[in-house]
């Protein structure tokens, strides 16, 4: 059986109330339903998320949340920890997204989060991706070094509850999206760099892609990218695309 392409729909700071959110919810939940070999995690602004995942009786729709913080508990104004988000249903959280990193997040706190939530026995959407390129490579060296230390404290045999996903900052709210290819030659580079670090099981790393995915281009790039799914922004705020999208990803399989 081919495995199920992995789907991330990360509505960011959308929609504006909660009654746009359920019914976003809604048809992403019966898009998801029909959608044979698509597994959809949808990760709403986290007020939104108790709410959405108790009305939610199925099981073809996980939850994550967009961010969360490491600690237990604390004098941390504004934080909400992973147990808590954890206690609303969800199962997942993205760590370290280009994003988050643009406003400070350092490889340290994803290394943090990651950690945490593997304790939590949740799984860490761990983002990497370089902010730019100058034709030099250096997207390499980037790359490297967030993956040494975000994964700096998984055990090796702990490697296949991480997702990784490639999201340079250039491709995301852009355009287009970047070349397949391009994606297969940083997921071999990537699976390289976890084989030096954690071992053989760095051969099976579970690598998505986020940028600009949408219904017209998640094909190729599931074919050519060497990638198990994607981490989608815009596509995943409109009911109508999200669901061409998930039509897209199940002709292409
Ligand atoms: P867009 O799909 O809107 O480009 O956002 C993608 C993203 O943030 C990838 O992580």
């Amino acid at each position: 059986m081919v495995a199920k392409t992995i789907v991330v729909a990360n509505w960011k700071m959308n929609p504006g109330s909660f009654r746009e959110a359920k019914k976003l919810f809604d048809a992403e939940k019966k898009a998801a339903e029909k959608a044979r070999g698509v597994s959809v995690i949808v990760a709403p602004p986290a007020i939104f998320l108790r709410e959405l995942s108790q009305s939610y009786r199925g099981s073809k729709v996980a939850f994550a949340v967009q961010n969360a913080h490491f600690g237990a508990g604390g004098a941390y104004t504004g934080e909400i920890s992973l147990a808590q988000t954890k206690d609303a249903r969800a199962r997942y959280v993205i760590v370290g997204h280009a994003e988050r990193r643009a406003e400070g997040e350092t490889d340290d706190d994803t290394r943090k989060k990651v950690a945490a939530a593997l304790a939590l026995k949740m799984t860490p959407i761990l983002c990497v991706g370089e902010s730019s390129r100058t034709g030099g490579g250096e997207q390499f060296n980037v790359v490297r070094e967030q993956l040494r230390v975000g994964l700096a404290d998984v055990a090796a045999s702990a490697l296949g509850r991480v997702l990784i996903v490639y999201e340079p900052l250039w491709t995301i709210g852009a355009k287009t999206t970047m070349n397949p290819r391009e994606m297969h030659q940083m997921a071999i580079f990537m699976r390289k760099c976890v084989v030096d670090s954690h071992g053989e099981g760095g051969r099976s790393l579970k690598i998505l892609y986020g940028g600009s995915v949408d219904e017209k281009n998640a094909g190729a790039m599931l074919r050519d990218g060497d990638v198990r799914g994607f981490l989608v922004g815009r596509a995943s705020v409109n009911a109508l695309e999200f669901g061409k999208l998930l039509e897209a990803i199940e002709r292409a399989q």
